[in-house]
């Protein structure tokens, strides 16, 4: 045989043999009793097990996985495996029993599995926030708030929030913000005094406050007896000169 031929004769085999393997099915040995030898059986697809050992004569019999029981591979096993039973506390179904896949459970909302349990999400204290929010598998990653963002609550959903751009409202910042607070804004007042800039009710009662002429006292001991209950008596109060 020539050269040549001989190679690509190899070459085709190997390819013909890689496109065959592709689609059938993956083999089990098995020791057949009748005829003392080891054969090459079938494995079965998913959502089947094997019924009946392949033989020299006939191939592996599968039958599908009976109710409440599921194969998930391509497999050699004489039964199917038996769904887990009902989810645990604080779990929910994510996936029921089928033939082909066990019954999946996971924490219900707000709550992640660590190690056996369903945990509460982490909330980000005031001062960080939420980077990457916490699913039924992982718990929340909290992040401390950059420069000019800030939180300021306990919460494990919300993130940091930008600072408010007061001068882009057209105001000046009367409290720069931090990463616990916000910038407070407060208008331009350059110009106007800027004691009832803001609020004209506080404002007016701070001078209703000063108006309160400061010299006249009060005779505390009469204001006292007009609120006591009972009879009113009258209190006489003697100056010593
Ligand atoms: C947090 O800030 C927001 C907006 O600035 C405000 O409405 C809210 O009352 C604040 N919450 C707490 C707990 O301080
Ligand atoms: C605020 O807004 C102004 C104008 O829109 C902008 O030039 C400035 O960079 C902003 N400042 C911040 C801190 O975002």
């Amino acid at each position: 045989m020539n050269k040549f031929l001989c190679c690509t004769l190899v070459l085709l085999d190997i390819s013909v043999k890689w496109t065959f393997q592709d689609d059938s099915p993956p083999k089990y040995l098995h020791y057949d009793p009748e005829t003392s030898r080891q054969l090459l059986c079938d494995q079965c697809p998913p959502g089947s097990y094997v019924k009946r050992h392949c033989s020299a004569s006939s191939p592996t019999q599968c039958a599908p996985c009976p109710a409440q029981y599921y194969a998930d591979e391509w497999n050699s096993n004489e039964e199917c495996q038996y769904c887990s039973t009902v989810c645990k506390e604080l779990q929910l179904v994510r996936q029921e029993c089928s033939s082909t896949q066990n019954r999946v459970c996971e924490c219900v909302p707000g709550r992640y599995l660590e190690l056996e349990f369903c945990l509460r999400h982490t909330e980000c204290p005031p001062g960080s926030g939420v980077a990457q929010a916490g699913t039924p598998e992982s718990d929340t990653v909290c992040e401390r708030c950059p420069e000019g963002f800030f939180s300021n609550e306990t919460s494990s959903k919300a993130a940091c929030l930008k600072h408010t751009n007061c001068s882009a409202l057209g105001f000046k910042i009367a409290l720069k913000g931090n990463e616990v607070r916000d910038n407070i804004c407060q208008e331009n007042t350059d110009t106007t005094p800027q004691k009832c800039g803001i609020d004209v009710t506080l404002c007016e009662e701070a001078m209703f406050r000063f108006a309160v002429p400061t010299h006249v006292t009060p005779n505390w001991l009469n204001i006292l007896a007009d609120s006591l209950p009972g009879t009113k008596i009258s209190v006489i109060v003697k100056t010593v000169s």
